[in-house]
């Protein structure tokens, strides 16, 4: 079986890297090729099975990111949230522009390949009142989520037309999400939780009671995965997903992380920022993600269960990535 990761150097698309690279397959086959590719080549990777990295902009994607025979493809470049805010043209350009370019490079292998892309949240509205069903409408409320909603659009239609096998996953915001804080709107989220768990001071830009959609890496990783495996037959025409994530209150987070390491709350100090409050408060609180389940995408766990992960999985790393 042969994979590429675009945005391979980023944080899912390295987390999924580590997972192929640890088990050598995928849904049960084995792998014989990961073409990883990001704006700058990603770091290389020990596996059992050869590895490319290459660097370069999605917007012109190269066909050697996408060699012949490919089988899997992870779309998970992008320009995030806020920073798709602050510049429309880069948004457009590889949020947008990102699309075409794979599917045409698609179009030129002779078997159509599965293609998973990261759709977000932020492609719904709705705010902290809303519990969306699994058809309610995509109506985004800043320039990311559009760009997310209009490619999901443009790869069902490839895949409609047999150049691609696509299923779109509209990811809850990932936390906790290891390294520094980044340009996303919601970079709070996980920041609230993982700077003081680092023995930091974070600032919160929204009240305690606001309630955001999430999931940890760990289960937006093994849905990817699973996305990449499944029997795509069973999603008929609608090829997007709103996998089983958690609803839960920042304060709901503050509770679960005080719980594993006491003292840390005292680190977080309310910075209320009408422009992140903005963004953020556009994104629906939760979903009812009934359809994925019955597909197989297992429902996320509880917050312990999460900052858990963290502990286990990104404290040290984290530590390390920012030589603390
Ligand atoms: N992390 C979250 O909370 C979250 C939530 C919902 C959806 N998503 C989506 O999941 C995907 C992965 O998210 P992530 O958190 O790993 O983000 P990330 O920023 O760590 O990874 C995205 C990667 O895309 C690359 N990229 C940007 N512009 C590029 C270009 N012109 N050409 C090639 N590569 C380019 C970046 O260098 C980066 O490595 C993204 O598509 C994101 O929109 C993420």
């Amino acid at each position: 079986m042969k994979i590429t990761i675009l945005g391979g150097g980023g944080f899912l698309g390295r987390k999924i890297a580590d997972h192929l690279a640890r088990t050598g397959a995928l849904g049960g086959c084995a792998i014989r090729e990961l073409t990883l590719f990001d704006i700058h080549a990603p770091a290389p990777l020990d596996a059992p099975f050869n590895v490319t990295c290459i660097g370069g902009d999605i917007a012109e994607l190269p066909q050697a990111a996408i060699p012949p025979e490919t089988d899997v493809i992870f779309h998970l470049a992008a320009v995030v949230s806020a920073a798709a805010e602050a510049d429309y043209e880069l948004g457009r350009r590889v949020n947008l522009r990102g699309n075409d370019a794979l599917i045409d490079a698609c179009r030129k292998l002779a078997k159509p390949p599965r293609v998973v892309f990261t759709s977000s949240v932020a492609s719904f509205s709705g705010g902290q009142d809303a519990m969306l069903a699994d058809d309610a409408r995509q109506m985004p409320g800043n320039s990311y989520g559009a760009q997310k909603a209009a490619a999901e659009l443009i790869l069902s239609d490839a895949s409609r037309r047999g150049f691609i096998d696509v299923v779109n996953i509209r990811l809850p915001t990932i936390c906790i999400r290891p390294g520094a804080p980044n340009k996303a709107a919601s970079s709070f989220v996980s920041s609230v939780v993982r700077e003081p768990l680092l023995g930091l001071t974070t600032t919160l830009p929204v009240p305690e009671s606001f309630k955001v959609w999430i999931a940890s890496p760990a289960f937006a990783t093994a849905w990817l995965l699973h996305a990449a495996a499944m029997d795509t037959s069973l999603l008929g025409t609608d090829r997007g997903l709103n996998p089983p994530g958690l609803c839960a209150s920042v304060g709901d987070m503050l509770d679960a992380m005080e719980r594993a390491m006491p003292g840390a709350r005292a680190l977080v100090q309310a910075a209320p920022d009408a422009v992140i409050a903005n963004i953020v408060g556009t994104w629906p609180a939760a979903f009812a993600a009934t359809r994925a389940p019955g597909l197989g995408f297992v429902r996320h766990t509880d917050l312990d269960a999460l900052i858990a992960e963290f502990l286990a999985n990104d404290l040290e790393p984290t530590r390390m990535m920012r030589g603390l």
